[in-house]
């Protein structure tokens, strides 16, 4: 039975544990570009011994930016540094994994320590967003967003096939399409955000289109060997669950059928009018169904953090992969730490010799 510190294959990818880093947003680039900052940042999870780093949504496109700050990857100038973010995951250990991302209309937003907001319509840091249909999201991000034209949708689907083949240029072995979090794709497959009356809205099989389409036109790009995977929010806490998180396992199987080989689990984020039950793993029973049902391995984040609790669900097979998020940025090395509260011996595995050789001489209390 495969515990926390099981190496995990996938294709030809074998991570040296089941910590993952997911993507988290630095909101640090400027024109989408990895700077010292990304370089540092990186470098230091990865040496910290989870066994996959997932870069930060990234941007297939510049009106597909979350916040000016947000990495891009929609043109060749981008490729040099995010060359250097993998060589240093890899010389981390950990595998190099990128989230390609598409805002949609949640997109021209003030970096969260700026104020999380709609950048306003009359100041040029901003742009104008895109979605599905003229149907904003509301409270902190109340702009309307255009509604997209069949052009408008080869476009984007063009900018991921783009954005695929530079990340395999860069040398990045795990690919995350990010369908979360009531960004494009998300928004998609919300009947709240897509109100579209062609053959992209509407019926379960029609909001998946542009999704399913999006995976077919990557695959062809992204190689046979490695893992192509998704971020999903399968479930919204607004009421109506009951109907979409059927759905959301039926849309998974299909992705299956079209070549996607893992899900991280998440949440819809596709209105503000939800209750969600923000505790410990609250996302791990329905991980558990998705893998059950859809027969896909899958992974979440969301309070996943607690060492025996990170163990017990790989464990129990409720997850193939722990998605631990904002512990890390506490602890670049909760690896490491969790290893020894775990019991395992000498992880040292984790760890590069410049730091191991003193800990094991001169351990702080708690590292004995
Ligand atoms: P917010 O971060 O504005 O959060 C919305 C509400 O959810 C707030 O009431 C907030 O509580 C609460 N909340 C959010 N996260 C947690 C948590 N982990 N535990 C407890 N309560 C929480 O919403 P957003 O729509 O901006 O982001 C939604 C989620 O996506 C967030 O959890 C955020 O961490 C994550 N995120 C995703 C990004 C991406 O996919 N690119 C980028 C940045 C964030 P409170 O009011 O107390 O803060
Ligand atoms: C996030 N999250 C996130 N999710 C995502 O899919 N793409 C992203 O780029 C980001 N960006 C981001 C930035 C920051 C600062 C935070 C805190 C979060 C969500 C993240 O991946 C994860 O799901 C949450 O943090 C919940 O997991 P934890 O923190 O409870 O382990």
């Amino acid at each position: 039975m495969p515990d926390l510190f099981s190496p995990y294959s996938l294709k030809s990818v074998e991570l040296r544990n089941r910590i993952a880093v997911p993507p988290m947003c630095q909101y640090s680039a400027e024109d989408g570009l990895p700077n010292d900052w990304h370089q540092v940042h990186y470098a230091s999870l990865s040496r910290g011994g989870a066994g996959l780093v997932i870069v930060e949504a990234t941007g297939v496109a510049p009106e597909g930016r979350i916040s000016p700050g947000c990495l891009g990857f929609w043109s060749d100038e981008h490729t040099p540094g995010h060359a250097a973010i993998v060589k240093r995951i890899n010389e981390g250990g950990a595998v190099p994994g990128i989230q390609l991302a598409h805002a949609g209309r949640k997109a021209s937003a003030n970096k969260p320590w700026e104020g999380d907001d709609h950048i306003a319509e009359d100041d040029p840091r901003g742009w104008q967003p895109i979605g599905p249909s003229a149907v904003p999201f509301g409270a902190n991000l109340p702009r309307t967003p255009t509604e997209m034209t069949k052009d408008d949708i080869e476009r984007v689907k063009a900018d991921f096939v783009a954005a695929t083949k530079r990340s395999v240029e860069a040398g990045y072995k795990w690919l995350e399409l990010h369908f979360a979090h009531g960004y494009l794709a998300q928004s998609f497959w919300s009947p709240v955000a897509n109100k579209r009356d062609d053959e992209y809205g509407g019926s379960p099989e029609n909001r998946a289109r542009f999704l399913l389409e999006t995976i077919d036109a990557v695959k062809a790009v992204w190689p046979e060997d490695l893992p192509l995977t998704v971020r999903l929010g399968v479930i919204e806490y607004d009421g109506n669950d009951d109907k979409l998180v059927p759905e959301s396992i039926e849309l998974i199987k299909k992705m299956k059928d079209h070549g996607v080989d893992f899900v991280s689990v998440s949440v819809g984020f596709n209105t503000p009018e939800a209750n969600i039950p923000w505790g410990p793993a609250f996302l791990a029973p329905v991980s558990q169904q998705i893998r059950e049902e859809a027969d896909i391995p899958v992974a979440t984040a969301w309070g996943v953090d607690d060492p025996v609790l990170a163990n017990k669900t790989i464990e129990d097979g409720q997850l193939d992969l722990v998605m631990v998020g904002r512990a890390h940025l506490a602890n670049p090395h909760w690896s490491y730490d969790v290893a020894k509260k775990l019991g395992k011996d000498s992880p040292s595995w984790v760890l590069p010799t410049q730091y191991a050789h003193w800990l094991a001489r001169y351990a702080p209390a708690d590292y004995k």
